[in-house]
């Protein structure tokens, strides 16, 4: 369901050869990673000093969008301090149109699903991550969210199904405020997913990668965005297993939490309507699948929601 990746060695020498420099080591050999949205090569380096680390890299020619935000990253790392579970930046190269980032590599590549001791690893790390305040320098997380008007776009567009005749009005009721209610001054990281995390079995704990998006935010908001992606991505015990996880979680969060599972699955139905990227052909098929996914969970907290609100 991801996009395909290219391999490390479809970026040009020039590039891989400043990376090396900039790391001061020949790297040895490799290993092409796979997940994730962008369709940029990812992969381990293993390095003459007996180093692993990790790089991406992008061309603005084939996503401007994909290179800014790797760009964006390098110096969102920066600004982390040493407490947050986050892979520590070692460079930046560009090199014409390309751009590389190569960071300390997180043990632990996440699986395909959730369970039940990935879920409570980034439950932590999501809870430590959001005991920060956000650094100096970090965008109000406003910045960093899109089409939470999703709904409201449907309702306007006229219902698809049944299931948004019944549910598009009152979730889009639910979305609104979103700027307000989504504002505050903690550290969040805003692209909580599966691929976005690795899990090192060995000692419990999570690392959060991919920090292009962080912001500041309300401090639940990360635990938010993982509630619905337990339910997206699916948990290794099954669908049930996986509503039952994230109703859970949404239940020890405050009110906006549901809200704002809600207007992302929103977001994913609009954007999912919208034309597809020719450099990433699966997407919409992704975002559909989501917002299947994610429909029963959302009917719950639109029962419960709208009796309370
Ligand atoms: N520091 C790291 N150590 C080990 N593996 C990593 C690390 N960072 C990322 N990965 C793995 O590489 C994959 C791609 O990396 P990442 O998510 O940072 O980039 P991206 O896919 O380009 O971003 P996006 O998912 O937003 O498109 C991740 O899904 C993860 O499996
Ligand atoms: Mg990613």
């Amino acid at each position: 369901m991801f996009t395909p990746r290219a391999a490390w060695t479809d970026a040009p020498e020039q590039l891989r050869a400043a990376v090396a420099d900039a790391l001061g080591c020949a790297i040895t050999g490799h290993t092409d990673l796979q997940g994730g949205m962008s369709p940029g090569p990812a992969a381990a380096l293993r390095l003459t000093d007996g180093r692993t680390v990790f790089v991406k890299a992008m061309s603005a020619e084939v996503r401007a969008h994909n290179h800014l935000l790797v760009g964006r990253e390098s110096v969102v790392l920066d600004l982390l301090p040493e407490s947050v579970p986050a892979p520590r930046r070692l460079a930046t190269v560009e090199s014409g149109a390309w751009i590389a980032l190569v960071t300390t590599w997180a043990a632990g590549a996440a699986g395909e699903l959730w369970s039940d001791a990935s879920i409570d690893a980034v439950v932590a790390a999501c809870r430590t991550t959001s005991g920060h305040r956000a650094p100096e320098g970090l965008r109000p997380v406003v910045e960093r969210i899109y089409d939470f008007d999703g709904w409201e776009r449907v309702v306007a567009a006229g219902p698809a199904d049944e299931w948004e005749a019944a549910y598009a009005r009152r979730a889009a009721d639910l979305a609104v405020g979103w700027a307000r209610w989504t504002a505050g001054d903690a550290l969040v990281h805003r692209d909580i997913r599966a691929d976005n995390t690795a899990v090192d079995t060995a000692t419990g704990s999570a690392t959060l990668l991919d920090w292009a998006y962080a912001a500041a935010g309300a401090p639940w908001l990360d635990l938010a965005q993982l509630a619905a992606d337990i339910v997206a991505t699916g948990h290794m015990l099954g669908g049930q297993v996986a509503a039952d996880r994230a109703y859970r979680l949404i239940q020890t969060l405050p009110p906006e939490a549901a809200r704002y599972v809600v207007a992302l699955t929103g977001m994913w139905r609009i954007r999912a309507a919208t034309p597809q990227h020719s450099v990433l052909p699966t997407i919409s098929a992704w975002r559909r699948e989501r917002v299947r996914a994610l429909r029963p969970l959302v009917t719950r907290l639109i029962t419960d929601r709208v009796g309370a609100a």
